[in-house]
């Protein structure tokens, strides 16, 4: 079995196939990270360069990990301390990487589209790592796993994401995943906060979160992106989580099992309160464990295609 592009740049047009081999791959390698020695060979010999354009702490690390964890040689490049500082291109930045005669490159870039210009001016397997307000594939790929773990199936789940959706990148990887594997998606936020036609990739969209908590099996909450001034969208942070945040009064007084996600980093007492951050619906560590798996699996299957 193997994937059908060689490439992960988002999950728009993946075929059902390939998620289920990602998800089932990422299963065998969740209980590698059980064992005392976390480490197969699978991918002796293969040089993987972290390409990030973007902060990152639970992406980048995990990538990392995932890599040693498969005995990838890694490379770790940031903006920082590199010389796009002294104002090299990002082609000519890449053009050099390559010609170190690397395998697969993991980028993240705070423009959308730019692991899309790597397949076009390099050789080596490209996976997307956030791009823009596009996609971030991996994060998609390790919510549905995380909601396959802890509810058995995907299939005509009733899943929901909450808040912040027009500066999502997770929000879409999220949409396009879950409705190929049969859930039922739908979104919620003030209204400055949803993209205006978002119906037309079949989700329905809410504006009321006792709605959304009521009628869903799973939440993936979303923060809010001050960093790319997401702040002017609303009144304020308090009005905010006053009528979108996620707190356990909201949940338990609809007295039902629901599931919480959050791609992190949180802001706590804005999207989500503490009490619900920590508590028994939530599966945010989880979600970050099951990410190395998820990244091991697409490392993997990339990596060993021919
Ligand atoms: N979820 C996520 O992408 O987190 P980082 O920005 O820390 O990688």
């Amino acid at each position: 079995m193997s994937l059908s592009s060689r490439h992960l740049l988002g999950l728009h047009g993946v075929p059902k196939e390939d998620i289920q081999l990602i998800l089932d791959t990422a299963t065998t390698f969740r209980e590698v990270l059980e064992r005392p020695i976390k480490k197969v060979p699978t991918l002796q010999g293969k040089t993987i360069v972290n390409l990030f354009y973007e902060n990152s702490t639970r992406t980048r690390i995990s990538f990392e990990l995932a890599q040693k964890r498969l005995s990838a040689d890694t490379i770790n490049f940031s903006t920082s301390t590199s010389s796009a500082k002294k104002g090299e291109t990002f082609k000519d930045t890449v053009r050099n990487i390559e010609a170190m005669k690397v395998d697969m490159i993991v980028v993240r870039h705070q423009s959308a589209g730019v692991p899309n210009y790597l397949t076009r001016i390099s050789k080596a397997n490209i996976i997307n790592a956030g791009d823009g307000l596009h996609e971030h594939p991996t994060q998609g790929l390790l919510d549905m796993y995380s909601i396959r773990e802890r509810l058995g199936r995907m299939e005509g789940l009733k899943v929901c994401i909450v808040g912040d959706v027009a500066h999502s990148r997770v929000a879409l990887s999220n949409i396009f995943g879950l409705k190929t594997m049969g859930a039922e998606v739908s979104v919620c936020g003030p209204s400055t906060m949803i993209p205006l036609g978002i119906e037309s990739l079949g989700v329905k969209v809410l504006n009321n979160i006792d709605e959304a908590v009521a009628n869903n099996d799973v939440l993936n909450v979303l923060r809010i992106q001050l960093e790319r001034n997401a702040g002017i969208r609303i009144p304020s942070l308090r009005e905010y989580h006053h009528y979108f945040g996620i707190t356990r009064e909201r949940i338990e007084k609809f007295n039902r099992d629901i599931v919480i996600l959050h791609p992190g980093p949180i802001n706590r007492g804005v999207e989500i309160s503490s009490e619900v951050a920590d508590g028994p619906y939530q599966v945010i560590l989880d979600q970050v464990t099951n990410g190395v798996a998820i990244r091991m699996a697409v490392l993997y299957l990339l990596g060993t295609m021919h």
